[in-house]
């Protein structure tokens, strides 16, 4: 079976990138990771790629003068792999207009909240602080509004009495863990595709706040 060709990018731990490793193992699963890059040298995540014997690219924001510097490397390191999908998995930079554009469609992102509430950061203190009964992560399409492209899949947790912001945190990646796979998986078998800034999910339009899967 042909299998899309995705890089991945991180930051960090990179729990969600060990998610997709697991998909990408078994052998019905239709995308193959080509390429993991991460912007800090030491994101453990890089660790979970070289033991898989994925490889592995190291971009340091720092050096560069300008956002759209970076990017333009980036977009030149990505693009060496030739994805067929750019999958952002906990890489905690804001992209240009310019770097979007060139991914538009092809470029998925997970974020830590149930969009469109709580785009940006702190999202699990900020749910905590709202008294929400509920809260959880959701797989969008990348476009050039922070966390603001259409939402594709969602899953929810409730909030319970006595958590913190560790406790809710470690709920909503074991759903994140579920239902990124999930999305690219959907993605890879041509079933999520973005029309004129909207998402579609088998030919019919997905609802505001994405297909709720848990
Ligand atoms: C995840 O919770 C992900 O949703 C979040 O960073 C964490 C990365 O964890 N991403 C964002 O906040 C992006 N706006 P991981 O490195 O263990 O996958």
């Amino acid at each position: 079976m042909k299998k899309i060709r995705t890089v991945v990018l991180i930051s960090g731990s990179g729990s969600n990138l060990q998610a997709l490793i697991d998909a990408c193992s078994y052998p019905d699963y239709p995308a193959q990771i080509v390429a993991v890059i991460s912007n800090r040298p030491g994101a453990f995540g890089l660790n979970r790629a070289q033991q898989h014997g994925i490889p592995t690219a190291v971009l340091d924001h720092r050096p560069f003068a300008t956002r759209e510097a970076f990017d333009a490397e980036l977009q030149r390191v990505i693009d060496c792999y030739a994805p067929d999908l750019v999958v952002l998995a906990g890489f905690m930079r804001i992209l240009t207009p310019t770097l979007v554009s060139h991914y538009l469609g092809r470029m998925l992102n997970i974020h830590p909240s149930l969009l469109p509430l709580y785009p940006g950061l702190h999202t699990h203190q900020r749910a905590l602080e709202a008294g929400d009964s509920e809260h959880g992560a959701t797989v969008h399409f990348v476009t050039p509004e922070l966390d603001g492209g259409p939402p594709l899949v969602h899953a929810s947790v409730p909030i319970e009495a006595g958590d913190t912001e560790e406790i809710l945190a470690k709920r909503v990646l074991t759903r994140e863990h579920m239902i990124y796979p999930l999305a690219v998986r959907w993605f890879a078998e041509g079933k999520l595709v973005l029309k004129d800034g909207k998402a579609f999910f088998e030919d019919r339009p997905i609802p505001a706040g994405g297909v709720r899967v848990i």
